[in-house]
């Protein structure tokens, strides 16, 4: 039997470095951490040590996820978790955004997932956990953060979807939905006003409870009270009103 791995992807920085550093506890033999960043990923080895495998690559780039698949055909793994984590982000309007923009949002925030998914499956046993991290900004549709908010809609969507298909194989698939985390992700500042994030958490804290609700088989990882009271709020509310609300609370900063 091959080696048993974890790969997660957008490993060299916030909740994917985090996400890794508890992966290297578990029984894996190795954690492909992947991304683009050389530098960081050579620095993320030297942090955590041998069971750390660097894979620089493109998501973006579907020759480069399908090298990722060779490397699977090659070495044949059992993969106990995959982390589809690389995410990128940008509020705007919607014609703030360039035509490469777009393209590569859907391509590493949905297409990548999608395709490591289908990649890695072959591979998994029973009890392989698969964990997509989406986002509370699926909870509904966001005005000038509209392109991102749509591709966490797909991702978790496409997630808890996926987990009730892979139920027979005993493989669970969960879909994390944080708000907001204190990460690189953020833009700290606009226009020498310091942005508020309400509920803002660490990276830590959410690596933490996404992998525990992970192995609980759970299908939706939030993380807090405050994104669970989020969760109910869009569940209950007309989604225009809180569309109105969202845009209110952000349009000092658009
Ligand atoms: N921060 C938040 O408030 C928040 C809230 C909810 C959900 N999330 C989600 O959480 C996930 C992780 O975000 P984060 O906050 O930890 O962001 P981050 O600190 O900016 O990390 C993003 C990671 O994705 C990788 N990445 C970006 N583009 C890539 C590409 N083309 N190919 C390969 N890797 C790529 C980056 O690595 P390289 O630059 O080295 O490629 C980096 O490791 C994302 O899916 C995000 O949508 C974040």
């Amino acid at each position: 039997m091959g080696k048993k791995i974890a790969i997660v992807t957008g490993a060299s920085g916030g909740i994917g470095k985090e996400l890794t550093k508890l992966l290297i506890q578990e029984e894996v033999d190795e954690v492909w951490a992947v991304a683009r960043n050389q530098e960081k990923l050579a620095a993320l080895k030297r942090e955590l040590g041998d069971k750390i495998i660097t894979i620089s690559k493109d998501l973006s780039q579907t020759e480069e996820l399908i090298s990722i698949g060779k490397m699977l055909e090659e070495q044949k793994p059992v993969i106990a978790f995959l982390i589809n984590n690389a995410g990128v982000a940008r509020m705007g309007n919607y014609d703030d955004f360039t035509i490469k923009e777009i393209e590569d949002s859907i391509k590493i925030n949905c297409s990548a997932l999608t395709i490591l998914c289908t990649l890695c499956i072959p591979y998994m046993k029973r009890e392989s956990r698969i964990l997509n991290i989406s986002s509370a900004s699926s909870f509904q549709p966001l005005p000038y953060l509209n392109l991102y908010a749509a591709t966490k809609v797909f991702e978790r969507a496409y997630s808890r979807a996926l987990n009730i298909e892979l139920k027979k194989k005993g493989i669970s698939v969960t879909a994390v939905c944080p708000s907001w985390v204190d990460t690189d992700l953020l833009i700290k500042e606009v226009n020498g006003k310091k942005v508020k994030f309400p509920g803002i958490v660490s990276a830590e804290k959410v690596a933490i409870k996404a992998l525990r609700d992970a192995k609980r088989g759970k299908d939706m990882s939030v993380c807090t009270l405050y994104v669970k009271y989020l969760h109910i709020l869009a569940k209950l509310l007309p989604q225009k009103l809180i569309m109105n609300m969202w845009v209110k609370k952000i349009e000092k900063y658009i």
